[in-house]
């Protein structure tokens, strides 16, 4: 089959690789139709993680199931299925706790818990942005989509990972009807918090980035956009909330987090968040952040450490949830939503490609170009 496979920094081929296969008797096989570059691809494109040459990469997967195990009593062959990026059980005490982000079982290294497909350091999964996808504990994992699914690829595609995860920087961060929240990073993430927030009814959503283009997405759903590079974001967000501060503040940058200028601070959004959210708010982190990172131009977070305004975030009582997203927490209902026609998360899809033109695809994302601001694939061709 043909598959995009991480070849070194800023090198991905789509190569030729071994067909992707039904290995125990709980797989599910989908031939994937569409699939989707993510910011965390970014990371391990960049080479700022260790992930070794000849993986597949892809972890937001939407496709065709074509085969079952004889293990699989419910999905069936020809469903449509939407594929969470966590690899989960479905019965060890995390995910039976609704933690599927921590699956005690799925990721053979010792003493780490979670798994995902095409990630660095989250188990030996193969990705989907190849034309099949083996789905281990198929039944578990696969949400099976309704009627329209073909349809509404780009819709339900974002159900695998970018809408649960801006949901998730939501609920980390208690936002209620009425909130004010602000939101660092305007990517596909960030927009997703906001149209997040903006469905839980949030009085202000405000989003700090610096790509006039990416803003211009946020405000289209009704967020005020602040523009780092002209304005403080922080003096901004104490402006508009009339020095108070914030009520909740999600993080959706990670640890690449960059001054306008380029210049990397992994410090960066997590003080700012501490500085524009008010006193006893609270803060969701969903930028990944990794246990070391030896290409950090910063000292300290060679070894994973951050210079934390701990006493500050101290002072103001605040209190901070991070992690990666449980997606299988929030898939169905978001899923129900779009299908009621309730919801639109292609709203942020830019470009929708061929498989074979995924190197493109990356390289355009990856600096971030004017107007890519989320790239979908199509293994199957996008006719
Ligand atoms: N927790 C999870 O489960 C989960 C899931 C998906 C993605 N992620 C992570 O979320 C993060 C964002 O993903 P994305 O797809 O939106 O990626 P992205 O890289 O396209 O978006 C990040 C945005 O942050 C902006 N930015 C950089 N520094 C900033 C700063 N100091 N202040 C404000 N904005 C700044 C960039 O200009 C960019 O627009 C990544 O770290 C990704 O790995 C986490
Ligand atoms: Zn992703
Ligand atoms: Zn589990």
């Amino acid at each position: 089959m043909k598959a995009v496979v991480y070849e070194g920094p800023r090198q991905v081929g789509v190569e030729n690789v071994p067909d992707a296969r039904i290995e125990v008797p709980t797989d599910v096989l989908v031939r994937v139709t569409t699939t989707n570059i993510c910011g965390s691809d970014l990371h391990m494109y960049e080479g700022r993680t260790d992930l070794e040459p000849g993986r597949v990469l892809g972890h937001e997967n939407l496709g065709e199931v074509v085969e079952v195990g004889p293990g699989v009593v419910r999905v069936r062959v020809g469903d449509m299925v939407c594929v969470p990026f966590n690899v989960a059980c479905g019965f060890c005490a995390n995910c039976e706790s609704g933690l599927t982000a921590f699956c005690l079982t799925t990721n053979p290294e010792p003493g780490v818990d979670g798994a995902a497909y095409g990630f660095a350091d989250m188990g030996p999964y193969n990705g989907g942005q190849a034309e099949l996808l083996r789905v281990p504990f198929g039944d578990y994992n696969c949400l099976v989509l309704p009627e329209d699914a073909r349809e509404r690829q780009t819709d339900y595609v974002m159900l695998a990972d970018i809408w649960p995860t801006g949901w998730h920087a939501t609920q980390l961060a208690c936002v209620q009807a009425g909130d004010s929240v602000v939101i660092y990073g305007a990517g596909p993430v960030g927009l997703m918090a906001a149209y997040s927030a903006t469905f839980k009814s949030a009085g202000m959503v405000m989003v700090v980035d610096r790509h006039p283009d990416r803003l211009a997405k946020a405000e289209e759903i009704g967020a005020i956009p602040i523009d780092d590079s002209k304005t403080s974001p922080v003096d901004q967000v104490m402006e508009l909330t009339h020095g108070r501060g914030a009520d909740r503040g999600c993080e959706c940058v990670g640890y690449q987090a960059h001054d306008p200028q380029g210049h990397e601070h992994p410090n960066m959004t997590l003080n700012n968040l501490v500085k524009s959210v008010r006193f006893a708010g609270t803060i969701g982190v969903v930028g990944v952040f990794v246990a070391m990172d030896p290409g950090s131009p910063d000292d300290l977070y060679k070894q994973g450490e951050i210079a934390f305004d701990y006493g500050m975030f101290w002072f103001k009582g605040q209190t901070m949830g991070n992690g990666q997203c449980n997606v299988k927490n929030y898939n169905r209902q978001l899923c129900t939503l779009i299908h009621e026609g309730k919801a639109r998360p292609s709203w942020v899809v830019s470009h929708e490609l061929d498989l074979d033109d995924a190197p493109g695809g990356y390289e355009h994302f990856d600096r971030r170009d004017p107007g890519w601001t989320k790239v979908v694939l199509h293994p199957a061709g996008t006719g």
